[in-house]
């Protein structure tokens, strides 16, 4: 993509924050707050917005009470209210409160896969058969989410093949779109296009998402790659939010405000007004007493306080 280039094509975010991000905060956040933030997060512009999950409150205690933060947003026919469930009970409480997208989530490594949701990458794939058919019978759209796509805190490098294998699966059991999550952030651009070679005789480029965490700082370039490859879909989270406080080190998804400095730069529409979320993203930062991992974020915030400071 030459930096003169104009490309008019479109680009989907979806927005995470509120799901993959809280669900590792230290503080707890109202079902409330929860809801106002997609509120916000909906006005500025972003139309596909998970707006939580249906796990274990013994495993996830962050999230419990999205059924609550569900009822407290507007719903709108342009916006998709997304949710993640890891199995049929989850499945209900998302059907209960109508959400508009199921999100399933399994792995490309069996140790992950068990620290996460207990049970073989198999068995995750039997266990969603039942949700994909469900979703599919109340005419919802199905993600599906594979992990540690380039590698896994516990088995080190994962092969191409091995997250081939898993996304056939999920496409046989008739997952809509998959989201290659490289969970721990570990992912350069060599390592991305080995991936989509492996991924992309599989299934339309438009039914794949990519979704990166910014731990080494490579996301943006990940997502550069990716963009160069036809890929169209990325997740990102309003203000970076995610990791755990008292890991060092850690981080959560690819800031939103990140994402969309460099789409705008490279001409892609996204239809997000990026000083909107960079709002939000200042408002959550200050409501969870953290400092705003967003680059973007920051500059457009010291940008505001300069224009606003008389001297
Ligand atoms: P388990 O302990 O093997 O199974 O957990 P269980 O069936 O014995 O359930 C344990 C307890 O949870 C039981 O309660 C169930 O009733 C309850 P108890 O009898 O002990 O009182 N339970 C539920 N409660 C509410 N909603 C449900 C539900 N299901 C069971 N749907 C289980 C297995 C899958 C439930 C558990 O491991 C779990 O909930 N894991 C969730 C883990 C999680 O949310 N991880 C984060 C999301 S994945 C991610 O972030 C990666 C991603 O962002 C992409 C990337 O970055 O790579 C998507
Ligand atoms: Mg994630």
């Amino acid at each position: 993509m030459n930096a003169d280039s104009t490309h008019r094509d479109k680009v989907t975010l979806v927005e995470v924050g509120l799901r993959d991000g809280l669900q590792n905060e230290a503080i707890p956040v109202s079902a409330e707050d929860r809801s106002r933030w997609f509120n916000g997060l909906a006005d500025a512009g972003l139309r596909r917005i998970e707006a939580g999950s249906f796990v274990s409150p013994k495993w996830v205690p962050q999230m419990a009470n999205t059924e609550q933060v569900m009822a407290g947003i507007q719903r709108r026919d342009e916006v998709s209210a997304e949710v993640l469930v890891p199995n049929s009970r989850g499945l209900e409480s998302a059907l209960a409160c109508d959400a508009d997208v199921i999100a399933v989530f399994t792995a490309a490594s069996e140790s992950f896969n068990r620290k996460n949701i207990n049970c073989s990458i198999a068995e995750s794939i039997a266990r969603f058969q039942p949700v994909v058919a469900g979703a599919h019978d109340a005419g919802k759209r199905v993600r599906a989410y594979v992990s540690c796509v380039v590698g896994c805190p516990y088995e080190g490098p994962i092969a191409p093949a091995q997250v081939a294998d898993v996304v056939t699966q999920l496409l046989e059991l008739g997952a809509d779109e998959v989201s290659l999550g490289d969970t721990i952030g570990v992912a350069r651009p060599r390592e991305i296009h080995a991936l989509l070679d492996a991924v992309f005789p599989l299934v339309e480029i438009d039914r794949l998402a990519l979704h990166c965490h910014d731990t080494r700082g490579q996301a943006i370039a990940n997502i550069y790659a990716a963009l160069e490859r036809g890929i169209r879909t990325f997740d990102s989270a309003v203000a970076g939010l995610g990791g755990c406080p008292y890991a060092r080190g850690a981080t959560g998804n690819v800031a939103t405000e990140d994402v969309l400095y460099l789409l705008q730069g490279e001409g892609f529409e996204t239809g997000v007004d990026l000083q909107a979320v960079a709002r939000i993203g200042e408002t959550i930062c200050r409501t969870l007493d953290r400092p705003n991992p967003s680059r973007v974020g920051r500059a457009l915030a010291a940008a505001r306080d300069d224009s606003a400071d008389p001297q």
